[in-house]
Order: C-alpha cells, then sequence, then structure tokens
C-alpha cells in the first residue's frame, strides 16, 4: 500500500490515502458464486439495502461541496484546500460503492446514474450547520468520525464477508474517513482555536439535529440518525467525546467504549438488520 500522501494546505499539511480504485475493484468485478452461497440470504439482503444507500449518500458530497463552493468568498484557502482533496475521495467512496453494489446486487450503472439524477438536495433543513466555516468544519468532524464507526460495523457485519476486493472497499472507506476528520480538525484548529469555547455546544446542537430529522436530505451531513437503531443509545455521545478529545478538548473514550459502538449487538444476534425502509 502506498505510504500516506501529506499535501500542504497553508501553514498546515492535509493527509490523504492515495489508493487506486481500479486496482481494489474493477469496473466489472465479479464475486464468485460460492461467496453468495455461503452468506445467509437475510444478510445478503441488507447488504443490498446498505448499498442503496450509501452509494448515493458519498455521491452527495459533490452537492454539499457546489453547495460550498459558491460560498467561497467566506471560506479560508485552508478549508477550500481540505475540500478539494475531500471530494475526489468522497467521489472515489461513490465509484468505489457502485462497482461494490452492481457486483453485490447486480444493479447496472445505468440505473444507478438514473437514481441518482433524481435526487433533491436540500439544505434548508440542516442551514444550522451550515451557518459558517466553524460550523461546517465541527459538523464535518462529527459526521466523519460517525461514518468510520458505522462502516467498521458494515465491514465486520457485511463487507467482511465477500471477497478481498469488497472486503478492500470496506477498509479504504474507514481509513479515508478518519483521515477526513483529521484534516478537519487540522483546519478548525489553524483557522478557528479563537473558537474552541463553541465546539461542545455545538456539537450538541449537531446531535440533536440529527437526531430530531426525519429524513437524511441528501446533503451528505447528517445521515446517520437513521441507522441509529443499529448503534446503542451512547453512540452521539461517545461522538462528541471523540471530536473534543481530537481538539484537545477532553479525554479521548476508551478502547472498550469505542469498540463498543462498532461490535454491539442487542439480543445476543452477531448482526443488527438496517431495515428495508430507510432510504439515505
Ligand atoms: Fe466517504
Ligand atoms: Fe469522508
Amino acid at each position: 500500500m502506498n505510504p500516506m500522501k501529506q499535501i500542504s494546505a497553508r501553514s498546515g499539511l492535509l493527509l490523504q490515502n492515495p489508493w487506486n480504485l481500479d486496482e481494489v475493484i474493477g469496473l466489472d468485478h465479479a464475486i464468485a458464486p460460492e461467496y453468495f452461497a455461503q452468506v445467509p440470504a437475510l444478510v445478503l439482503q441488507n447488504f443490498r439495502w446498505l448499498l442503496a444507500r450509501d452509494v448515493y449518500s458519498e455521491g452527495d458530497a459533490q452537492a454539499l461541496y457546489d453547495y460550498i463552493w459558491a460560498r467561497k468568498g467566506e471560506m479560508s484557502a485552508a478549508f477550500l484546500g481540505l475540500l478539494r482533496l475531500w471530494l475526489q475521495d468522497e467521489l472515489k467512496h461513490y465509484e468505489a460503492l457502485r462497482r461494490t453494489y452492481r457486483c453485490i446486487a447486480g444493479v447496472s450503472y445505468a440505473d444507478m446514474n438514473g437514481c441518482f439524477a433524481a435526487r433533491v438536495h436540500e439544505t434548508q433543513p440542516i442551514e444550522r450547520v451550515l451557518r459558517d466555516e466553524f460550523t461546517m468544519l465541527v459538523t464535518l468532524m462529527f459526521d466523519e468520525i460517525s461514518s468510520v464507526y458505522s462502516y467498521r460495523r458494515d465491514l465486520r457485519e457485511y463487507y467482511a464477508r465477500f471477497d478481498s476486493a469488497v472486503q478492500r472497499v470496506g477498509h479504504h472507506l474507514v481509513q479515508d474517513e478518519g483521515t477526513h476528520f483529521q484534516n478537519a480538525a487540522q483546519v478548525l484548529l489553524q483557522e478557528h482555536s479563537h473558537r474552541l469555547l463553541e465546539v461542545e455546544p455545538l456539537l450538541q446542537e449537531i446531535a440533536h439535529l440529527e437526531n430530531s430529522l426525519q429524513h437524511y436530505y441528501k446533503t451528505f451531513f447528517l445521515d446517520h440518525a437513521q441507522e441509529k437503531f443499529r448503534f446503542p443509545s451512547h453512540f452521539s455521545a461517545v461522538m462528541i467525546q471523540v471530536v473534543l478529545a481530537q481538539l484537545g478538548l477532553g479525554d479521548r473514550p476508551s478502547a472498550a467504549t469505542l469498540r463498543s459502538l462498532w461490535q454491539w449487538v442487542p439480543d445476543g444476534c452477531d448482526w443488527v438488520p438496517v431495515g428495508a425502509a430507510l432510504t439515505r
């Protein structure tokens, strides 16, 4: 694997994991039939539902990028540099998940193009977190670290049951979302250190907003509330602790607490269903 690339962003350094999509999973990748024979039908069905949401929510990064770019006069050069790298990665995730979705569920690229083109991206319901660059960075930290733990669970419950290409896609998603979290912390500390006292109340506001939203509005941010039943009730509180610790504002949760987020299972099951009614 290539070493992590460091990219200068004004005075700081942003990180990017330079993995090659075509080397991980090809456009026409096919999964050997024995994998499908081994996976319980209900697990396979849930993986397909999960992918049907995740593939498009990764692509929604373009809508958020376009929205922020339209306000670029308000933003720092460091944040705009972060966004460029972030969009490259998120669109790579979109393409990686399209390839995964196709070989797991048999959905064609043409059908995916049609579904994605029909999406309506709304910013108004989440405008409270889009007030300025600072609130966007705090939200990005919360969202990206939530994605790390969400994808860890997905990797364990679904991706790990398939071949090495699918597993590697899952691993790269976890690693990249972690890097996005670190980069957002770096820009926040570099550009907004005078506002650190606002971080904790804002995180509480973000968690409250995510929990109160009835839908995911297809604008990338705050898409985890819909799957909160897959996680223990303290998920958001632990995510807030991780963000605060990354910014030097508190202690990191214990390894056991963090593990509980993605290894948690209710009623002794070995996996938690995604749920057909969810859309992302
Ligand atoms: Fe992503
Ligand atoms: Fe990300």
